[in-house]
């Protein structure tokens, strides 16, 4: 039987789940087997060929349970191609080129316990009415009026579609 590519997500709001299984629609387009799962899930890591991790960022930083998976499964995950993406806001501002090293340094705490074969950094959402703490809602209301960031959907499909694409070739290599 043919093994799957697993795709694990974590989010706040959703925009990471959305991208997950965009990822996930892609790659089976290719013809993979995919299986999507929210990070909570207990996995079974011999079923799989490769892992993929997508995590939301807050605060400049990783959700916390996406580095505690990294640091649980490390043996696992260090034994076949594992990839990571993260998905912010930074990189939806104007020239968000020049923070692209700023953001990927955000998965250190990931690549110190297992290096990925790549790594996605992808703008996200920005959807005020979904984000629950107050001071929170307020802050990036805040923000939008000074013009630091923009509400909307700013993912870009192509772009990580053509990520996917070099995915799968990481993949195909091991
Ligand atoms: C409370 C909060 C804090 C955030 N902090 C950051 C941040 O520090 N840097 C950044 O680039 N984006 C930040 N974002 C934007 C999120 O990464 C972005 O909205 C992303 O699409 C959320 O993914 P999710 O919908 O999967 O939770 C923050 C969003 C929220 C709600």
């Amino acid at each position: 039987m043919k093994m799957a590519i697993l795709i694990i997500y974590a989010t706040r709001t959703g925009s990471t789940k959305k991208i997950a299984e965009f990822i996930g629609e892609t790659l089976a387009k290719l013809g993979e087997e995919i299986e999507i799962k929210p990070i909570q899930s207990e996995i079974e890591f011999e079923r799989y060929k490769a892992i993929v991790l997508g995590s939301a960022i807050q605060s400049g930083k990783l959700l916390p349970e996406t580095t505690e998976f990294v640091k649980m499964n490390k043996v696992e995950l260090s034994q076949k191609p594992f990839a990571v993406f993260l998905v912010c806001m930074t990189l939806a501002m104007k020239n968000s080129s020049k923070y692209h090293s700023f953001v990927s340094a955000w998965l250190e705490p990931i690549r110190i316990i297992v290096n990925p074969v790549i790594v996605g950094l992808f703008p996200g959402v920005l959807n005020i009415s979904k984000i629950q703490k107050f001071s929170d809602r307020l802050k990036f209301r805040l923000s939008v009026l000074f013009g630091v960031w923009k509400e909307g959907d700013h993912r870009d499909w192509d772009e990580i579609q053509l990520w996917t694409k070099k995915l799968k070739s990481e993949i195909d290599k091991n």
